[in-house]
């Protein structure tokens, strides 16, 4: 099938490389001619693991490019998927790409000789598709849904894993608004074979927004359990959360004894927070279009100032180890919101170096690949990047993981773990267990002196 993805971001261009892989003729869009000019060099402007072999592969097979946005170029295309940004503004999403990308699409399906069916695939509140987008479509091109198809194709994609999630997806939700749609998308995604739910736009958009939401939930629950563990004092929440997996709810037992480790559990640990480019937007947006609608979320606005206030725990948790930390060396490993991703977008080592910052601390930090995204995405912050971490240890009073890099790892082995003798390692992500560290000061969220701290203390 000839497909067009308006959009050449870490959804559009996975999406676009992995359709072309499984066979389709695809062209990416963008704005920006720089992305265009990358990609089409074989190089993303992205990382994702795997995705630059992929690139290379399907643009010498010729059947994936990357143009900018005009109508000319859309010419002949079966569907056209819109998987542009919709950051958020005020706590809700900003539709200004859909918009953007819904005028040159309308220009195009006004001409069109050949049916289309436009899919919305980046992450927009329920009743979008069929409302915002549908009248865009149809002003523009002065045709009706039906003269053209129109759907919503939720992506669930995990930023790290973003080509494995989306060649082996889970579930592949296809919501749809004409007969037309459901036959183009089965089509799109014959060479997938898992389970396809068909659904109405509206319902894919919930579906989405539900699924991060129960996410983000379980994450700000066990932090809140964390954080009471911290103050009650004598208690690891590890190990606490330890017991919990093994309810054969969370951790089934097979016949042969075996347990089944589902990867849900990994959002039942604690931490610093949630960050990244959806979580916090989603729930956010989706709080804002609850009270829209009359109803208060007030679970939902639990979920977000948890989170809000989470990395702030790992100050509190120094001061109250340390003492005063102004002067002090910290070394803070993990800028990503989360590891194997160069995206900074909500990332709570942010927020945990700015309150070093303030509290007049000397830090410097390292990422195995976001030190470029950080430098150019917080440009206030009196950060030193360091390409090579580990001969920065011995510099650091304090060393702070915040995300789970595996070669964080070598830290608990020789000859970084002497070296750490003495001093402080704040295990943000909890990879590592107190007896990883003889001889340091081990702190970590959730685990705490007996006696703890009361709330007066923080
Ligand atoms: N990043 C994720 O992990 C993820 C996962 C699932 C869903 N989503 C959703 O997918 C959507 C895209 O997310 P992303 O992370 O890829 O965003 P992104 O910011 O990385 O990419 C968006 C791209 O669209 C381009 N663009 C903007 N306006 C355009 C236009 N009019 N025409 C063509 N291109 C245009 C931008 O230049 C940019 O390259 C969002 O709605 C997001 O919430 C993201």
């Amino acid at each position: 099938m000839k497909i067009a993805v308006m959009g050449t971001g870490y959804v559009g261009l996975v999406s676009g490389v992995c359709l072309a892989a499984k066979g389709h003729d695809v062209t990416c869009f963008d704005v920006s001619q720089k992305i265009v000019d990358r990609v089409n060099g074989g190089c993303p402007h992205i990382y994702e693991k795997g995705l630059e072999p992929l690139l290379v592969s399907v643009l010498a097979e010729g059947r994936f490019r990357v143009t900018l946005a005009s109508v000319e170029a859309l010419h002949g295309c079966g569907i056209i998927i819109i998987a542009v940004g919709t950051p958020s503004v005020d706590g809700r999403i900003d539709l200004h790409q859909v918009e953007s990308a819904c005028l040159l699409i309308g220009c195009y399906l006004r001409h069109a000789t050949q049916v289309c069916s436009v899919i919305v695939k980046s992450t927009v509140v329920p009743g979008t598709t069929d409302t915002a987008v549908r009248s865009w479509l149809e002003k523009e091109s002065g045709r009706k849904v039906g003269d053209f198809g129109l759907g919503m194709n939720p992506e669930f994609l995990r930023e790290g894993e973003a080509v494995m999630d989306f060649m082996e997806p889970d579930r592949i939700v296809l919501g749809c608004e004409t007969e037309d749609t459901w036959r183009a998308l089965q089509k799109l995604y014959a060479p997938w074979c898992c389970d396809k739910i068909r659904v109405n736009s509206r319902t894919a958009e919930m579906i989405k927004y539900a699924n991060n939401a129960i996410l983000a939930t379980q994450i700000s629950m066990v932090n809140e359990l964390a954080n009471i563990a911290t103050a009650i004092g004598g208690i690891d929440i590890y190990e606490v959360m330890t017991g919990v997996h093994a309810d054969k709810r969370w951790s089934p037992i097979l016949p042969n004894g075996e347990r089944i480790k589902p990867g849900i559990l990994s959002y039942l640990l604690p931490g610093c927070g949630f960050g990244g480019s959806c979580f916090p937007k989603d729930i956010q947006a989706l709080h804002t279009k609850a009270r829209d609608m009359g109803v208060e979320p007030r679970l939902l606005s639990s979920v977000l100032d948890i989170n809000n206030e989470q990395p702030r725990q790992v100050m509190n948790i120094l001061r109250r180890a340390v003492g005063t930390l102004r002067g002090q060396h910290v070394l803070v490993l993990g800028l990503a919101f989360k590891q194997d991703t160069d995206d900074v977008r909500e990332s709570p080592s942010r927020e945990i170096i700015n309150d070093l910052v303030n509290d007049d601390v000397d830090v410097k930090a390292h990422d195995p690949m976001a030190i470029a995204t950080a430098r150019r995405s917080w440009p206030e912050l009196m950060v030193e990047y360091v390409d090579d971490w580990e001969s920065q240890v011995e510099w650091a009073d304090i060393v702070i993981v915040i995300t789970r890099g595996t070669e964080y790892l070598k830290l608990q082995m020789p000859p970084l773990q002497s070296k750490l003798r003495g001093r402080t390692i704040f295990d943000a992500r909890h990879i590592f267990s107190k007896t990883d560290f003889p001889g340091s000061n081990y702190l970590s969220i959730g685990s705490g002196p007996i006696g703890g701290c009361r709330a007066a203390d923080k």
